[in-house]
């Protein structure tokens, strides 16, 4: 009448023990998805530039401001800037160049090369 489908205790403990894997494998990958959603993502090439670079090289990067100009900064969207490689340009951000401070210790090698990709993006032309 009423058909039971028989488990045997070996297969009970197998079906445990997979059980013990797989419900605190999926709690973490849930754990790791949401703690990826919440946290704030890294600031961008652009955030950095106008919170560290912008008071010399002026938020466009043109160099029009007062420290820009007492220093004859050269544009940072002119061929002369862009046409040095990204290596050129990554080095000049982490040794600076006197009176650019080294940004080497207080930014990441990926903020910096996130600030080449900013440079790059406001090329002109
Ligand atoms: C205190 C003012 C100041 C700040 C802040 C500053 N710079 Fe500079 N930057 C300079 C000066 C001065 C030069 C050298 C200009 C020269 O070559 O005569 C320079 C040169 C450069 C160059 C080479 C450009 C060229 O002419 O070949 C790059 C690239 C550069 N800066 C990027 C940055 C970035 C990115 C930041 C922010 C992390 C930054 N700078 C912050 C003053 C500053």
């Amino acid at each position: 009448m009423n058909p039971q489908i028989e488990v045997s205790p070996t297969q009970r403990i197998r079906l445990l023990k997979q059980w013990l894997v797989f419900v605190p494998l999926l709690a973490f990958s849930a754990f790791v998805l949401m703690a990826n959603a919440f946290s704030a993502p890294p600031p961008s090439g652009a955030e950095t530039f106008k919170a560290k670079c912008s008071m010399c090289h002026g938020p466009d990067g043109a160099g029009a401001t007062p420290m820009g100009q007492k220093f004859k900064l050269r544009d940072l969207r002119s061929s002369d800037v862009q046409k040095q490689t990204d290596e050129q340009l990554t080095e000049v951000i982490a040794k600076g160049k006197p009176p650019m401070a080294a940004f080497g210790k207080s930014l990441s090698p990926g903020d910096i090369q996130q600030l080449v990709a900013y440079i790059r993006s406001i090329a002109k032309g």
